[in-house]
């Protein structure tokens, strides 16, 4: 006996998101989708807060199709003092009820009236009232495409902060976590020809058991940050696609595999016109792999070579730019294309003053733009996956790059849930930037406290980076154990690259210890990337390198710093922090006002400070 509803159900729930977290949207479902035929959902859509999250109490994806709402609302009929024999199931076929459902009940939403906003976009940087606003937020407009005979279609999200429930038509598709990685859900069967509605409910809350957790040195964005499209496949297609050299030292081995959306038998075809014949891959039950010998010029910062790749099976087709290169390690040195490499590098946050997280092309390029004026040759993107594009410009424009996920700080690593969101995230990452050439190291997590817990935890990351590339090298920014000033990191036995955030000059003191540090860890016969090192100075303010926040102070911690380490033989390469100031809200005070000041230039980009040239000069000379 189907229990009865009560009308006041709503009121009673005390877990809104509960049932919603249930159906995960992750990896399982994502497929390499950039050269495929598409149709763009950014635009305006409809739009209210939700702060109660009563979109999920009150079922408001309920009332998107007439069939849904006469399902809905006809346990309720007799309360309403409507005779159900006069209002058969097929009255929802004969009148909208989408249209008459308001004059029903008083309903606390109408789809059609709410305001707009114009996605992708943060919705912090939309009005001054949603600038600090966390919680959830509705989202929905119609789609009316329809997939051709034969064709299977797919909902692509390429971001959205932090949880984003997908609802069409009435139905609960799934809810993605992480506000890094793009998802697919698909909607073939799904979409009619007329009016489907589509609802993405997005809650930016942050919590303990998230990741990143409800404490980071960033802005909290939330929204739909970047594009939403519909994409387009044959019924069978290739799902996803890896070429690369082989890293066997030769620089003539390339390895191609194919996985397809079914388990089928055939062969694929892959072309890459300036490399030679087509290489046929035999495909079975839907995967295959070949390695066939070619002498690609190799891709390097000098040189970003890159070279037109297409895949075909059956009548599915997709191609992409590759860049073939080598990155391993040897000892404690980091050999790119066999020739030892130092990582002249900066950090950099996702963000622009104007769009938060959203940023546009031209404002990513501008910060690569930065990083070359600089005399480097490396990026690292913290603290999370930025945008799809930074790594296909940063392939162009030769600049190597360190990608990680916001394992970052206090993260619950207990929680096999916040496992397995990080795990997801990691691959999402990886899925998405294994074919990018510029991308040189996973990074697995931020200062994180060095406990048997943590190291589990990490471990696992580490392994399922390898489990799903080998062409790559593992790290982590780790902390230093600073009673005994040594680098006692247990995660260290299982990179392949160390990473350390040491802030001599400006946290503390001590200086003097670094180079025996670096010489003592010389042992572990890996090498050290400086993840991040620097100082906080506001652009313009200038006195003493003895006071905090002058730009004179920044720019000694800057020389001092590059005096020691031209110096120590295991370090790879440094990724000082940061590029240019960005958002932090617990920084507050009169220097801060809200921005975090390590940047070489102000959060807008157009103030150098001192310490700008001072990195400038080592990485030229
Ligand atoms: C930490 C952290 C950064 C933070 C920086 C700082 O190491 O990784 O995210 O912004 O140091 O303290 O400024």
């Amino acid at each position: 006996m189907e229990e009865k509803k009560n009308p006041m159900e709503a009121i009673f729930k005390r877990e809104p998101w509960k049932p919603y977290l249930e159906n995960l949207i992750t990896t399982d479902t994502f497929m390499s989708s950039a050269s495929r035929r598409s149709e763009s959902l950014n635009g305006p859509w409809n739009f209210t807060e939700d702060i109660y999250n009563m979109c999920l109490r009150a079922d408001w994806h309920k009332f998107s199709t007439s069939e849904s709402i006469y399902e809905t609302f006809s346990p309720f009929f007799p309360s309403l003092g409507i005779d159900p024999e006069q209002f058969p199931p097929s009255i929802a076929q004969e009148i909208d009820l989408t249209q008459f459902a308001p004059k029903m009940a008083p309903l606390d939403f109408d789809f059609e009236q709410w305001p707009l906003m114009k996605i992708p976009c943060c919705w912090n940087m939309t009005e001054e009232k949603y600038f600090n606003y966390e919680g959830s937020m509705v989202f929905t407009r119609k789609i009316s495409q329809k997939a051709a005979h034969g064709e299977r279609v797919f909902l692509r999200v390429a971001g959205a902060n932090y949880r984003c429930a997908v609802f069409l038509d009435g139905d609960h598709l799934g809810t993605h976590l992480g506000g890094g990685g793009e998802f697919y859900v698909e909607v073939t069967d799904r979409l009619t020809e007329k009016d489907n509605r589509l609802i993405l409910l997005v809650d930016n809350t942050r919590r303990g058991d998230q990741v990143p957790m409800d404490n980071c040195d960033w802005f909290n964005y939330g929204g739909l940050h970047r594009d939403i499209e519909l994409i387009f496949t044959p019924e069978i297609f290739i799902k996803d696609f890896t070429c690369s050299l082989v890293p066997d030292g030769s620089f003539n081995n390339i390895r191609c595999t194919v996985q397809l959306s079914d388990p089928v038998d055939g062969e694929a075809l892959l072309s890459i016109p300036e490399l030679g014949d087509p290489v046929s891959i035999k495909i079975k039950k839907g995967g295959g792999e070949v390695k066939f010998s070619a002498t690609p010029e190799l891709w390097s910062p000098e040189n970003p070579r890159l070279y037109d790749l297409s895949l075909s099976f059956s009548e599915d087709r997709v191609t992409d730019r590759i860049g073939f290169r080598e990155i391993i390690t040897k000892g404690s040195s980091i050999l790119l294309n066999g020739k030892e490499i130092f990582l002249k590098g900066i950090s950099c946050h996702e963000e622009s003053v104007t769009n938060g997280r959203s940023l546009t092309e031209l404002e990513v390029t501008e910060n690569f733009k930065l990083i070359k004026e600089l005399g480097g040759n490396f990026m690292r993107l913290a603290h999370y996956p930025h945008h799809i594009r930074s790594a296909q410009l940063a392939d162009e424009m030769g600049i190597l790059l360190w990608e990680e996920i916001p394992v970052y700080w206090a993260i619950d690593f207990e929680n096999p849930v916040t496992l397995a969101d990080a795990k997801n995230q990691l691959s999402e990452l990886i899925l998405r930037d294994r074919n990018r050439a510029s991308v040189i190291i996973w990074s697995v997590g931020n200062e994180n406290e060095d406990t048997p817990e943590r190291f589990s935890f990490m471990k696992a990351l580490v392994e399922r980076a390898r489990d799903l590339d080998t062409e790559r090298l593992v790290s982590a920014a780790c902390l230093v154990n600073w009673d005994e000033l040594h680098v006692q990191d247990n995660l260290a036995a299982v990179l392949d690259v160390i990473g350390i955030n040491e802030y001599f000059g400006w946290y503390y003191g001590g200086i003097e210890k670094m180079a025996p540090m670096f010489k003592e860890a010389e042992a572990l016969n890996k090498p050290f990337i400086i993840s991040e090192t620097g100082g906080g100075a506001l652009a313009g303010h200038h006195g003493e390198e003895t006071d905090f926040f002058t730009e004179e102070r920044q720019q000694k911690i800057y020389e001092d710093q590059i005096a020691i380490i031209k110096e120590l033989p295991n370090i790879g390469g440094m990724t000082p922090w940061i590029l240019y100031d960005f958002r932090a809200p617990f920084r507050t005070n009169s220097f801060q006002r809200g921005y975090n000041r390590k940047g070489l230039l102000s959060p807008d980009k157009k103030k150098r400070k001192l310490a700008f040239s001072t990195l400038q000069g080592f990485y030229q000379e």
